[in-house]
């Protein structure tokens, strides 16, 4: 498997290099003043030299010019096409224009050594080449994570629209909700009581399930915009009684779908000073990751616990599934920005954010997972004094 190592800029035997020549002898020489610094892997010709690419991670290519074969050019020309990251350099002992013409224009070539080298000349060669290999990995990573953000931007706006678009019918249905309700008085005069009660009874019932329907689209449109709002850390009071009846008119849904809900709260309700676009937006990134845990049917056996109370001077808020858990392995990065295992279907920016909003907020942040078993994470916000 080829792997991509992010090392240490002195780490230079993380950035394997492959040199290349015909002469054995040759490739002694250069291992020999090179195998202490860098690792080095050899191949006398370009055939071999594709070979060793296509199973092992190489940094930085050394090719002699003139082999048998394929020459020096003809080989970087194909390493540009298969392993265009890797740094491509020509060693040659005659100053042949046609090559160097060559090797700039089809093997796109970052440097030429000129035989006989000396090992200062060569190493310093070699840890350019790695310098520039980082630096366009660097780039690379960070063009990614620009075409994510503008992702994620858009789906913002997106979903802030739809939010803001949801208010305009409800600015209908809700006042002809009232008017219906009023006329519904008016023939409940003109009927004889019997058949009233029955008829508008009915009617009445219809109605609040209607009345009901328009709160709840009222409450999340507020909600989702109050969360897309919430990257200006505004504080106040937050009840939080409040918070999870917003938190969960977006969450509830998408998890009983996959899982029992189940609510552990204190008697009382409790108050915290904070952003409550910013502890909305948390929550809801907290609940959707358990929820997205669960991947096993039916739901009635699977769950998500929210869990808040009280702990000295703190609140703590506990968000537990019984999902597949975190691989060891990806512990250490789940609140990286952009890491997720979730394909396209994750931005890999939720627990990022999380961690964000914690620290606003003077708090902390832990996981515990049990991979097969289940997750929890524990969220510790300072209580006013
Ligand atoms: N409750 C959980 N159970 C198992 N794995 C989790 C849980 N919460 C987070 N993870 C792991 O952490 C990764 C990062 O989570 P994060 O919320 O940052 O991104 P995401 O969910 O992949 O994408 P999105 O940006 O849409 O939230 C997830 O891809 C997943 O592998
Ligand atoms: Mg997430």
């Amino acid at each position: 498997m080829r792997e991509n190592p992010i090392a240490r800029p002195a780490n230079y035997e993380a950035f394997p290099v492959l040199c290349v020549d015909d002469e054995r002898a040759n490739l002694v020489v250069t291992k020999h003043n090179l195998g202490k610094r860098f690792k080095v892997y050899l191949a006398t010709s370009g055939k071999k030299a594709l070979e060793i690419l296509s199973r092992e991670f190489i940094a930085v290519l050394l090719t002699d010019q003139r082999m048998p074969g394929m020459s020096g050019v003809d080989l970087a020309e194909q390493v540009y096409r298969r392993h265009p990251d890797v740094i491509r350099v020509i060693i040659t002992a005659y100053a042949d224009q046609e090559a160097t013409v060559d090797a700039i224009n089809r093997g796109h070539v970052t440097r030429f050594i000129k035989k006989p080298w000396t090992k200062p000349e060569l190493e310093a060669v070699v840890i350019e080449c790695i310098q520039n290999y980082q630096n366009s990995l660097a780039l690379k990573n960070m063009q990614q994570r620009l075409v994510n953000l503008d992702r994620i931007t858009s789906l913002g706006i997106m979903a802030s629209s739809i939010a803001h678009d949801l208010r305009q019918p409800l600015s209908y249905i809700e006042p002809n909700l009232m008017f219906l309700e009023n006329e519904l008085e008016h023939i409940r005069q003109l009927l004889p009581p019997d058949k009233a009660n029955v008829i508008i009874g009915r009617m009445e019932q219809y109605l609040n399930d209607a009345t009901l329907g328009a709160q709840k689209l009222r409450t999340f449109s507020s909600s989702l915009l109050t969360t897309l709002s919430g990257n200006s850390m505004t504080r106040s009071q937050v009840q939080i009684r409040n918070l999870l009846n917003s938190v969960l008119s977006i969450t509830r849904s998408t998890i009983t779908r996959k899982a029992r809900l189940k609510l552990e709260l204190p008697d009382e309700d409790i108050t915290i000073y904070g952003s409550e676009g910013r502890l909305n937006q948390l929550l809801i990134n907290l609940l959707l990751n358990a929820a997205q845990a669960i991947e096993t049917d039916p739901a009635f056996e699977n769950l998500v616990i929210l869990r808040i109370f009280p702990s000295e001077m703190s609140l703590i808020i506990e968000v537990e599934d019984t999902g597949k858990g975190i691989a060891e392995a990806d512990m250490d990065k789940i609140f990286t920005p952009m890491f997720s295992t979730k394909g396209d279907a994750g931005s890999g920016m939720g627990l990022a954010i999380c961690k964000q909003i914690v620290s606003e907020h003077d708090g902390s942040i832990e996981v515990f997972s049990t991979p097969g078993n289940g997750t929890r994470f524990k969220v510790t916000l300072p209580l006013p004094p």
